[in-house]
């Protein structure tokens, strides 16, 4: 699906530019140059970096239980 229209960026994208490195959505926003012209797609583009970022998180949790419990 296109997040930002103006760039020609997928969502795809954002998450492989994650997968790659990007840490942040100001990472993503570099990278990929969303949200860089008309702006309307950032909301959506801050959505897909959190939920890609929280899928890692989940998935390393996931492999280390234990890891991010608590004290
Ligand atoms: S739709 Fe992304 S900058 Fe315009």
């Amino acid at each position: 699906m296109y997040v930002c229209l103006c760039q020609g960026v997928t969502d795809g994208q954002i998450r492989e530019a994650i997968y790659d490195g990007c840490c942040s959505y100001r990472d993503v926003r570099e990278t990929l140059g969303v949200a860089s012209q008309c702006g309307k797609c950032a909301c959506l583009a801050k959505q897909v970096v959190r939920e890609t970022l929280g899928d890692i998180q989940g998935s390393q949790a996931a492999s280390r239980p234990g890891a991010f419990i608590a004290a």
